[in-house]
C-alpha cells in the first residue's frame, strides 16, 4: 500500500475521484439530504484528505482533523444498508471512472466496499 499513491498520480486522483464521487451524490435521493448543502466543496475536500492519508500520501488529514475514527464521525447519519448501497453506487461510477491500473483498482474498490460495511449504523 505504501507506494499506492503515488502509483494512482498523487494528489491530481485523489481531488478528481472525490469530485466524481460528490457529482454522482448530488444526483442520489438518499445521499443528498445527508450532506451540508452548502458545504458540498468541504466534504468532498475532507474525503479526499482523508483518502490520500490512507493510501500513503500526505497526513493533513489527521493535522487538520484528528484522528479519523470514521465509524464515530458517522454515527450521527442514519446509515442503513439502503444508504450504503447508495453510497457504494456513486463511488463504484467514481471508481470505475479513474483511468488507472486494473489491479489497483481492484485493491481500491475493495478497501471501499469493506469501509462501506463498516459504517453501517442501523438494523434493517
Ligand atoms: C456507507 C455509507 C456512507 C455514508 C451515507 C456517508 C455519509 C457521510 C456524510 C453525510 C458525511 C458528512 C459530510 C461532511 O461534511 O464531511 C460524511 C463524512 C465523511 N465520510 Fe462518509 N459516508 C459513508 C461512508 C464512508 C466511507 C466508506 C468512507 C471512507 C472510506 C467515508 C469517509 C468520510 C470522511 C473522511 C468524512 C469526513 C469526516 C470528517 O472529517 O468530519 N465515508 N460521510
Amino acid at each position: 500500500m505504501s507506494d499506492f499513491y503515488e502509483r494512482v498520480g498523487g494528489e491530481k486522483f485523489f481531488a478528481d475521484l472525490s469530485s466524481q464521487f460528490y457529482s454522482h451524490v448530488v444526483m442520489d435521493p438518499i445521499l443528498l439530504p445527508m450532506y451540508p448543502d452548502n458545504d458540498l466543496k468541504g466534504a468532498a475536500q475532507r474525503l479526499k484528505m482523508f483518502l490520500e492519508q490512507y493510501w500513503g500520501g500526505p497526513t493533513t488529514y489527521q493535522n487538520s482533523r484528528g484522528h479519523p475514527r470514521l465509524r464515530m464521525r458517522h454515527a450521527r447519519f442514519h446509515i442503513d444498508v439502503a444508504a450504503r448501497d447508495a453510497w457504494l453506487g456513486a463511488m463504484n461510477k467514481a471508481v470505475q471512472g479513474m483511468d488507472m491500473d486494473e489491479a489497483l483498482r481492484v485493491q481500491l474498490w475493495s478497501y471501499l466496499e469493506m469501509a462501506a460495511d463498516a459504517m453501517v449504523n442501523q438494523p434493517d
